[in-house]
């Protein structure tokens, strides 16, 4: 069976999409230095798959060690890349890093792609790039408006950086935009671990509840929106992690016909930080500690996916909810094991 390698493969993302790629028979390798995710993500992935993932702990922007890692394993079918730093905060606070990482990582990982002729890659891309869009809801072709931070930015280069080494050497690259990932294994044996502080929504309320922060601050509840508190649009790590598996069968079987393509990852459909307090208080039964603060700069008021294209060529069709979202968030943040 083809061999796939992922690098943040245990990152929230990574390693979903390792047990998802095990599941459809993929064998996997993966690079991760832990610079943002834990080892106990590799072991639940054995737990959950019953088998171990190869990883190498080394820093992706180190040129010899990426090289060496590719001259072992010279049978690579396609890559998956996801390992970049991806606080939009922190990337406000040191843009040099996030530039000098998520790039040099890239392109080190590019350089490999073109010594040893691998076919397929697929680039963790994000909504970051499409900023503050006029029209809703965004499709593939929507202009990519203003990177909003340094890590949108570092999107948005990635993702011409790839378009014209695609067209150069003839490599197929599909960049995949996620919305808001959310959500955990439904076993509660993985789930989102990030070594800092998790600023994203889902997160903040699930330890709010879980009384490992005091409250939610919701991040104003003037914008002009349906109850005045900004639209995401929160699609469910375990369709992220499919969609994954979709766009390697995807490309393997040539069935893609640019050698640059981009699909939008969400559900389509627009949730407020309001009603994602809800439907977390409807599912676990509880009420959050929430209260009103002042707007966060750079936040996009409102954004959300046609994902048509995805459901049209990679054959993906979204199965989970918010509320499920909120469910398995909930059942992680209780139990977790790392
Ligand atoms: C969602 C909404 C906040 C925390 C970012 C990146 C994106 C992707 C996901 C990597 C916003 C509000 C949040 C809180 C709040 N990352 N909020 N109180 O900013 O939409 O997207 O993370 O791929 O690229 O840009 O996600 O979860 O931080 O915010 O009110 O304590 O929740 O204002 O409206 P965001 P988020």
């Amino acid at each position: 069976m083809a061999k796939v390698l992922v690098t943040g493969g245990s990152g929230y993302i990574g390693s979903h999409t390792l047990v998802s790629l095990i599941k459809a028979g993929y064998q996997v390798v993966s690079i991760d230095n832990f610079m943002n995710s834990k080892p106990e993500a590799l072991e639940a992935v054995q737990r959950i798959t019953g088998q171990k993932a190869i990883n190498y702990n080394i820093d992706l922007c180190d040129t010899e060690k990426v090289g060496k890692v590719f001259e072992d394993h010279q049978d690579i079918d396609a890559i998956i890349h996801f390992a970049a730093l991806k606080a939009v905060g922190e990337s406000v606070e040191k843009p040099i890093l996030y530039f000098k990482n998520n790039l040099n990582s890239l392109l080190n990982v590019m350089d490999e792609v073109h010594k040893y002729g691998i076919n397929n890659v697929i680039f963790s891309s994000s909504c970051t790039v499409y900023g503050e869009a006029s029209d809703l809801p965004v499709t593939e072709e929507t202009e990519m408006k203003e990177a909003e931070s340094p890590y949108g930015r570092t999107k948005q280069i990635g993702e011409y950086v790839l378009k014209d080494l695609s067209g150069i050497w003839g490599t197929n690259v599909v960049s995949l935009r996620y919305f808001n990932p959310g959500g955990a294994h439904p076993s509660g044996l993985m789930g989102e671990a990030p070594r800092v502080k998790a600023l994203n929504l889902v997160p903040v309320i699930t330890e709010t509840a879980a009384g490992k922060r005091e409250k939610c601050i919701v991040f104003g509840d003037d914008y002009d929106t349906r109850d005045g508190s900004c639209v995401r649009d929160y699609i469910h790590i375990m369709d992220l992690a499919d969609a994954h598996t979709k766009a390697v069968q995807y490309l393997l079987e040539r069935k893609n016909t640019d050698h640059y393509e981009v699909f939008n990852l969400g559900i389509g459909q627009g949730v407020t930080v309001l009603e994602a307090i809800k439907a977390f208080e409807k599912v676990s039964g509880q009420s959050l500690n929430y209260e009103i603060g002042a707007r966060r700069p750079g936040d996009v008021i409102s954004i959300y996916s046609d994902y048509d294209k995805a459901k049209r060529l990679l054959e993906w069709t979204p199965q989970y909810t918010i509320e499920d979202i909120m469910r398995s968030a909930w059942k992680w943040e209780q139990d977790r094991p790392y």
